[in-house]
């Protein structure tokens, strides 16, 4: 368990791969990750979004993420591979300093809904009452939105890596999550996924910081059509296509942020085994396979992401 994730971002920064960070909301998902990172021996970034907080908490924060850190943390310490606790989206000024007091080891503020000139002093004011106590910032620039081809629609939407250089010396953040066309959930792009690789690179040689993408959640099509074969209702779910993760990787990359990933393929094969064995009424017998899967498709992106064995 490291208190720092900025040594973890700094060295696939310099080594050219990324760390996936995923989310989880209880102790069935975190098991599945720190399993799969164990398993192919790299170090891995767990999140909690402040919605993840509240519910460990049952409505409490603070015990939300008490509970996150003890969790992780006894987890953590029985195995072999650096782990770092991450507060995603932190929006709520006293869930951020919630997270901070209670042990993780890096948050993001996400005030990217704001003016530049307001992110910016937000941004900063947690910076540095973070690193005051050791702990590393991530920031984000631009809007999570898939793009279209519209040029005026893409430059309100997407990073400007002018600003993004001004942004990363006036605020000492540690790692940057630019919008480069990537939105949250199942359902990414209306057309042909779409990526500004231009930007990004930009952004790369302007800032020379650990990169995050967002939203960069595959949604396998053969895991969607598992789902759908078994009741759900997700057809035209569509998601960042393999290459373009690597492409992103190349240009500089260093955080994966995956969640929908994980919760496609728990719905998919939860439906799957409850249908399949209709008499059983163990959750544990039930939730077993179906962690056995979530496990697997965290071990694959980690593969993709380019950090097994950085352990
Ligand atoms: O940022 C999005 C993550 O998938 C977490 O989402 O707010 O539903 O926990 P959430
Ligand atoms: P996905 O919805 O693509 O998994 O993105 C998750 C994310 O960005 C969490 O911050
Ligand atoms: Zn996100």
């Amino acid at each position: 368990y490291v208190k720092n994730t900025k040594e973890i971002l700094d060295k696939a920064s310099r080594e050219g791969y990324a760390i996936g960070a995923f989310n989880f909301n209880n102790m069935e998902f975190l098991q599945a990750i720190l399993e799969a990172a164990e398993e192919e021996k790299a170090p891995v970034i767990v999140a909690t979004s402040e919605g993840a907080i509240k519910y460990i908490g049952k409505g409490d924060i603070e015990t939300g993420a008490k509970l996150a850190v003890e969790m992780v943390r006894t987890y953590a310490e029985k195995l072999s591979v650096p782990v770092a606790l991450h507060l995603d989206h932190g929006r709520d000024f006293r869930i951020i300093m919630t997270a901070i007091k209670a042990g993780y080891s890096s948050v993001m503020i996400d005030a990217s809904h704001l003016p530049f000139e307001e992110n910016l002093r937000e941004t900063k004011k947690i910076v540095e009452i973070a690193h005051a106590v050791g702990i590393s910032v991530e920031a984000e620039l631009g809007k999570l939105k898939g793009i279209e081809d519209n040029v005026v629609e893409k430059e309100s939407v997407l990073v400007d890596p002018e600003e993004a250089k001004i942004f990363v010396k006036e605020t000492e953040v540690d790692f940057l999550a630019p919008a480069i066309g990537t939105s949250h959930g199942a359902f990414k792009f209306k057309g042909e996924a779409q990526l500004d690789f231009e930007r990004l690179k930009k952004v790369k040689e302007y800032t020379q910081i650990p990169l995050v993408l967002h939203g960069a959640s595959m949604v396998p099509q053969d895991v969607v059509k598992l789902a759908n074969e078994y009741g759900a209702e997700l057809s035209g779910a569509k998601g960042v296509p393999e290459d373009m993760l690597k492409k992103a990787i190349e240009l500089g990359i260093n955080k994966i942020n995956t969640d929908t990933d994980l919760r496609i393929t728990f719905v998919a094969y939860l439906r799957k085994v409850l249908s399949e064995d209709k008499s059983q009424i163990d959750p544990r017998k039930i939730f077993k396979p179906v962690f056995e899967h979530v496990k697997e498709i965290v071990k694959e992106r980690i593969r993709i992401f380019g950090s097994s064995g950085k352990a």
